[in-house]
Order: structure tokens, then C-alpha cells, then sequence
């Protein structure tokens, strides 16, 4: 081995690592380290500064809990989440609609419902009727694929946030008709601030940004054959559709309230519609980014 100095240290980890058998994890690890020093080398990194990016990580990790994952926050409000997503998007066979974050509120247990019901238990605020069509990318409907909801309540908290977490509050599972079609019940969308209370907040604050997210509701859905869609609502207006803290936002995501629709199966009420797009499934890969932060543990611990 040759003299270790602040350039052939890169090649020297490298080479420590050629015989890792999986090439994917080959190509990764030998890429972050290159990009990692190179990043080093850039900004002249101190061994103070890397003590406090060592305390920040340190950090992130003691406020995760099975409720809480502050590594998904991180990466979401790097962008890397949101750049994740749209190299899942490009990677599609044909295009469907546009993934969005996951985010940390998901949860795969959320209760099975029938179309029309409310996935309001206990929130007060306005209700709006959600429905369209789950469709292929021939816009054929795909009859009962399944569409998983949850959406912050008025005061723009989930109900992991807020109770129990035995206790479940605007979320839901339908099952599509046997065109493809849906509607549900439930809250006209709030916007929120990010959790804050971590270190990624304090990072947000420490850069001046202002935490937000626009008004959005979540989906998440799938029928056999289809690759997995992630995607979320955005409400046209929202002061902070155009500097959403997480990245999420995409234009053709963006809808507007019809507070008149005559064409709505609830007609009485405000309407939001949509519908939504599924590739045919390439690969058995989920396209989610982020995740219900039980599972991730529990995957871990076992
Ligand atoms: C969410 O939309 O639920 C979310 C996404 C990323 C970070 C925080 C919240
Ligand atoms: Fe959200």
C-alpha cells in the first residue's frame, strides 16, 4: 500500500471493497464513497464540522420510534426522496400518473370500507366527496383495485400525530367497482407544517425555510398485474404549492374543489375528482419511498 494522503484515500477504500460479491452493492457503496469524498474534499471538511454531522445523524436516529422515522423526513426534505420518486417514475414501462412521497404517516393497517362511506371518525372540517377512475394506460378501468387513503385532519395533523395510535382517523381502504371506479368521503384538505420537533427541524429552521407542505391527501394504489402507484393530491391555490419543504408537488398532481358537480355520485356535496393512471407491472418493485415507520422497524428487528 502506497502513502495515505487527502487524494489516494479515495482509491485505497475503494479497492478495500472490490470483492464485494453483489455488483449492485458494489456499485453503490464504491459510488457514495467516491461522492462522499469528493463532497469532503469540496468543502474542506473540519474534523469539528464532521463531529456535528455525526451529532445531527446521531440525532436523527434517537427520535426515530415506531411512529416516528426522522430518517424519512431527512430524506425527504433533502430532495432525495422526491428525486428517488421520479427515477422510479422514469423507469416505468409506460406512463402512468406521477408518483409523490409516502411520507411518514402511512399506515397498511388502515380499516377496509365500502365505496361512499367516510373515512372521518372524529375530525370536524368540511367534507368533500373524492371519486374517479382507476384506469390502465389505455384508460381501460381496473376493476377492484384497491385505493388506500389518509389526509391530516383541519388543524393539519394526522391521528398518528394526535391519539393513540390504536385509533384510527382519516384513513381507508376501497375497493374499486368492477369498472375501476371510486368515491369516498372525507376532509377538503388542510396544510400542514413537517414535524419540527427533531433535528431535521431543526435543520429547516437553521436554513430559514418555512416547514410547510401544501394541502394534499394521500393514495396509495394497486391491483394484481400493475406496478404500485404512491402518489398524493395537491389543492390549486395553497399559499405553498410552489415551495412545498418535501419536494411532493408535481402540476398534474394539482386539483381544484368543484364545489358545484353535477357529475359526482354526491352531488350534495363539494367534489374533487380524479383519476388515476397504473402501468402494466415491469418489475415486482413498490414504488414506495418512505413507509409505515412499525414496518420498517419491525423488518429491521427481524
Ligand atoms: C406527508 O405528506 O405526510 C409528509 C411527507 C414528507 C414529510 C412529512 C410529511
Ligand atoms: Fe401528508
Amino acid at each position: 500500500m502506497g502513502v495515505i494522503n487527502e487524494n489516494t484515500i479515495t482509491e485505497a477504500a475503494l479497492e478495500q471493497m472490490c470483492g464485494t460479491t453483489s455488483p449492485r452493492f458494489k456499485q453503490i457503496m464504491s459510488s457514495l464513497v467516491k461522492h462522499l469524498h469528493d463532497f469532503t474534499r469540496e468543502v474542506d471538511l473540519t474534523p469539528e464540522e464532521w463531529l456535528e454531522g455525526i451529532k445531527f445523524l446521531t440525532a436523527v436516529g434517537q427520535k426515530c420510534t415506531e411512529h416516528r422515522q426522522e430518517f424519512i423526513l431527512l430524506s425527504d426534505t433533502l430532495g432525495l426522496s422526491a428525486l428517488v420518486n421520479a427515477l422510479h417514475d422514469k423507469r416505468g414501462s409506460e406512463s402512468a400518473t406521477k408518483s409523490s412521497l409516502l411520507g411518514p404517516f402511512y399506515r397498511h393497517d388502515a380499516p377496509m370500507m365500502k365505496l361512499g362511506d367516510s373515512i372521518i371518525s372524529k375530525s370536524k372540517g368540511t367534507e368533500i366527496v373524492f371519486y374517479g377512475k382507476v384506469v390502465d394506460t389505455d384508460g381501460k378501468g381496473i376493476p377492484n383495485a384497491l385505493v388506500q387513503i389518509w389526509e391530516p385532519d383541519e388543524t393539519g395533523n394526522y391521528d398518528l400525530q394526535l391519539h393513540d395510535p390504536s385509533e384510527m382517523d382519516l384513513r381507508g381502504c376501497f375497493n374499486c367497482d368492477s369498472e375501476g371506479r371510486y368515491y369516498f368521503r372525507g376532509l377538503c384538505p388542510t396544510g400542514y407544517m413537517i414535524p419540527m420537533d427533531g433535528p431535521v427541524g431543526d435543520m429547516i429552521r437553521a436554513q430559514k425555510r418555512h416547514g410547510y407542505r401544501p394541502a394534499h391527501i394521500h393514495f396509495v394504489i394497486g391491483a394484481p398485474g400493475y406496478r404500485e402507484l404512491v402518489t398524493a393530491l395537491y389543492i390549486a391555490g395553497d399559499p405553498h404549492i410552489d415551495s412545498d419543504t418535501v419536494f411532493g408537488v408535481n402540476q398534474s398532481l394539482i386539483v381544484s374543489v368543484n364545489k358545484k358537480d353535477d357529475k359526482s355520485p354526491l352531488p350534495h356535496l363539494a367534489g374533487l375528482r380524479y383519476d388515476f393512471k397504473l402501468a402494466a407491472a415491469k418489475d415486482a418493485m413498490s414504488g414506495r419511498v418512505g413507509a409505515d415507520p412499525a414496518q420498517i422497524i419491525s423488518r429491521a428487528v427481524h
